[in-house]
């Protein structure tokens, strides 16, 4: 069926009215009681009042009663295609031990990478598609996934050839991210700048011919790489044509300065960052990406979502979905509770999800319910949409749209 009108929603949030940049109040968000959309394909023709839409020619599709609709909720930032668990880690820094000193000592990434390099491909494959499964039930309807625990040309490899064949099996349209910077491997022979070189060289061209990957990303951090190592690198990378994303500021400061003087789309973390780096990113376009996941994880400060908002910086909120810092792997539980301590309004927290969301990905046509933008919905049982985030993520959806396809859970 080509054309159909979807609806009545008890409310339709389309969000696309609200700016890119700054802090938001709940009065700003447009609420179109008893709502409804015509999709044409997979897009979004018209977003009205639901009588005002139906002409009688048009084919019905109704929802459950009552529903609130939102656009999809855009994760923009997870390390799914992993192997194995981190639960030792997490003990050990609930005894008292830190995570740079748990990295220090053999666990952290490099025990994921030992795990992710010794399963199969198809194992790997497994994987992704059982957490995507899980995160389409929270209304996750695109969905960013990284490399990074390979850390060499074929383990790279390996990791993005599974994220390219599971991409038709899942229901989200995914974004992937090349993380092969994620820490100098501990079996490699060289240093930093030999590593990143040989990476620059042997790998980011294959993946664009091949095109596994529309972005490379790299962790600045004591024990990853500093600001002097990853900008060549990167530099590289943007010059092939790469978007650009940086974990940026997570324990101390260095990579947010980096990632705005590059040009990043986004910069992810921020937990560190003073004054002095939140202004910086404000004044710039590079998305701020908080990840409140890795502070729930860790038990560390909040990024300072509070304060980038106020100086008036894009901010999203991504679960950073991985084995070490961020294992919960549930978004708007994580960005509800972000929103009790940084004291963020609905309006700003439902930005943060959606089409600040797809700025961080650099998406088009995603993330808000304007007319020729994808028909990605995110379907909750309530007449309230503020039951979303009061509920803390306990209310799942109970349906979404993807492409303009009604799926009921
Ligand atoms: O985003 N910060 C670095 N990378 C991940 C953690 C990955 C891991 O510990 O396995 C993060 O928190
Ligand atoms: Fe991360």
């Amino acid at each position: 069926m080509k054309r159909k009108l979807i609806g009545p929603f008890s409310q339709l949030l389309p969000l696309s009215h609200l700016p890119l940049k700054g802090s938001l109040k709940d009065e700003d968000i447009k609420i179109i009681t008893d709502g409804g959309i015509i999709v044409n394909e997979a897009r979004i023709e018209r977003v009205g009042k639901f009588k005002d839409l139906n002409d009688g020619t048009i084919p019905l599709e109704r929802v459950n009663q009552p529903t609130v609709a939102i656009p999809g909720l855009i994760d923009a930032h997870t390390h799914i295609c992993y192997a194995g668990s981190r639960a030792q880690d997490y003990a050990l820094r609930n005894s008292g031990k830190t995570y740079l000193e748990i990295a220090k000592s053999g666990g952290g990434i490099w025990d994921t990478v030992t795990k992710t390099r010794n399963a199969s491909i198809e194992h790997l494959e497994d994987l992704i598609i059982a957490r995507g499964k899980k995160m389409l039930l929270q209304g996750i309807t695109t969905l960013e996934v990284k490399s990074g625990y390979g850390l060499s040309v074929p383990e790279e490899l390996k990791m993005l050839k599974a994220i390219k064949a599971v991409a038709p099996k899942l229901k989200q349209n995914l974004v992937t991210t090349c993380l092969a910077a994620h820490m100098l491997p501990k079996d490699y022979k060289g240093n930093g700048y030999e590593y990143l070189d040989e990476i620059a060289t042997h790998l980011l061209p294959t993946l664009q011919v091949e095109n596994l990957a529309q972005r490379v990303d790299a962790f600045v951090e004591e024990s990853a790489f500093s600001p002097e190592e990853i900008t060549p690198y990167l530099k590289k990378a943007k010059a092939l044509g790469f978007d650009i994303t940086v974990h940026a500021d997570q324990f101390t400061t260095g990579g947010s300065k980096v990632g705005v003087a590059l040009g990043a789309i986004s910069i992810d973390h921020l937990e560190a960052s003073t004054q002095k780096e939140i202004e910086h990113i404000a004044k710039s376009n590079t998305v701020a990406v908080a990840l409140p996941g890795a502070s729930l994880g860790l038990g560390c400060k909040f990024t300072p979502a509070r304060k980038l908002l106020d100086a008036g910086a894009v901010l999203a909120i991504a679960s950073d979905y991985n084995p070490g810092s961020a294992p919960m792997g549930n978004l708007m539980v994580q960005a509800s509770i972000l929103g009790t301590f940084e004291k963020l309004s609905n309006a700003e927290i439902l930005a943060a999800l959606t089409y600040r969301a797809a700025a961080a990905l650099n998406l088009k046509f995603y993330g808000s319910l304007a007319v020729g933008y994808y028909a990605d919905l995110a379907l909750y049982p309530t007449d309230d949409y503020r039951e979303i985030t009061y509920q803390q993520g306990q209310m799942l959806p109970h349906g979404i749209i993807k492409h303009g396809e009604k799926i009921v859970f």
